[in-house]
């Protein structure tokens, strides 16, 4: 089969494209022909060296699929050969990842694909709109009528944190870096959007919230504590999940004093149940046509190495900004 591998980590340069054998059948897992692909943040990291993973080289590199059931081991009771599925949280581990023709994957992993909705659109939602699910209603509690503010809310977590958080009810204000990305918001459901580089976000904050804001989602890897902090109403939550080298200063009389807490989470640690009750919500909102990420283009999977590279520039170097998610198709 083809795939997109490393022997190494480094620049988008190691990425190799080429003949790998299938993967072997283990019992309890589903053969499955990849239909698409996409490329998160932390591929880049992982691929840099950036984070230190343990990786079986010859690794392959990716997180999420879409796509078809082909084969089924002999002990898997949930699928069968021709059910579309995708799964996210691959290659961590002894798991190898998802950039390739086929991958063979435990069934505890999948979830069923609704058929209203395409392999492109469900692998661009796979790993953050589980993120998002995750933090907002398992960490952040997060309930009808309060005020969520998401720092970026037309990245692949934020526009799923705004239109997530729409669903159970909530005021949604979000930021986004260009005027035709804060229209974006607004359709995605945001009640405000602001543009960070040209509006007083902290101004209109204060304004939008004047009791303070109930969850801010941060996606920064530099998060703000200082800033942050005078903006949360009492018992406030703030959500943390970026940032592992960050060492900022954190203003302790003014967080403890309005009962608030903070919630740092990884997706990948989430457990299969976790990630199945995330992943119902999500996949029965896609069918309804009321979630969807914006992919910013759809590349050949021979192409793996640009994406890796305009993915970077995008999230480590701040070169350029991605309009959505990138999708690979084999
Ligand atoms: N802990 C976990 O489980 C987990 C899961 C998924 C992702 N992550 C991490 O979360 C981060 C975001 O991931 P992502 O996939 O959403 O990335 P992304 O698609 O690249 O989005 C980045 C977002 O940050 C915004 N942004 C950039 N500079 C900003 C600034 N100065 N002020 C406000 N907003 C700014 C961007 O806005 P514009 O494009 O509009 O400028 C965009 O909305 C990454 O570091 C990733 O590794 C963690």
């Amino acid at each position: 089969m083809k795939a997109a591998y490393i022997k190494q980590t480094g620049p988008p340069e190691v990425i190799i494209y080429g003949e790998l054998p299938r993967p072997q059948l283990g019992a309890s897992e589903c053969l499955v022909q990849v239909a698409a692909v996409d490329v998160n943040p932390i591929d880049v990291y992982i691929r840099a060296g950036m984070v230190p993973a343990k990786l079986n080289f010859r690794y392959i590199i990716g997180r999420d699929l879409a796509g078809t059931v082909i084969e089924t081991g002999p002990k898997v009771k949930q699928f069968k050969t021709g059910d579309r599925v995708w799964v996210t949280g691959q290659g961590v581990g002894e798991r190898q990842g998802t950039f390739s023709e086929f991958a063979a994957v435990d069934e505890r992993w999948l979830h069923p694909t609704p058929s209203a909705v395409s392999d492109d659109e469900m692998v661009a939602l796979s790993l953050v709109a589980i993120t998002a699910h995750l933090g907002l209603v398992r960490d952040a509690q997060l309930r009808a009528g309060e005020i969520l503010f998401i720092n970026g809310g037309s990245g692949g977590v934020g526009s799923s944190v705004v239109q997530i958080a729409k669903r159970l009810g909530s005021k949604v204000i979000t930021t986004a870096g260009s005027d035709e990305k804060v229209e974006r918001c607004l359709k995605m459901g945001a009640d405000h959007a602001l543009n960070y580089k040209t509006q007083a976000v902290d101004a209109e904050i204060k304004k939008l919230a004047p009791e303070g804001v109930n969850v801010w989602w941060e996606t920064l890897r530099e998060p703000n504590f200082e800033r942050v902090i005078p903006l949360l109403a009492m018992r406030g939550r703030m959500i943390v999940m970026a940032g592992r080298d960050a060492r900022p200063a954190f203003p302790v009389g003014a967080f403890y004093t309005k009962d608030c807490s903070i919630h740092g989470f990884a997706m990948f640690n989430a457990t299969a149940e976790e990630q199945h009750a995330a992943a119902l919500d999500i996949s029965a909102w896609a069918a309804e046509g009321k979630l969807r990420v914006p992919i910013d283009r759809v590349m050949p999977l021979s192409k793996a190495a640009e994406a890796h590279r305009l993915q970077e520039e995008s999230t480590v170097k701040r070169q350029a900004s991605l309009s959505g998610k990138i999708i690979l198709n084999p």
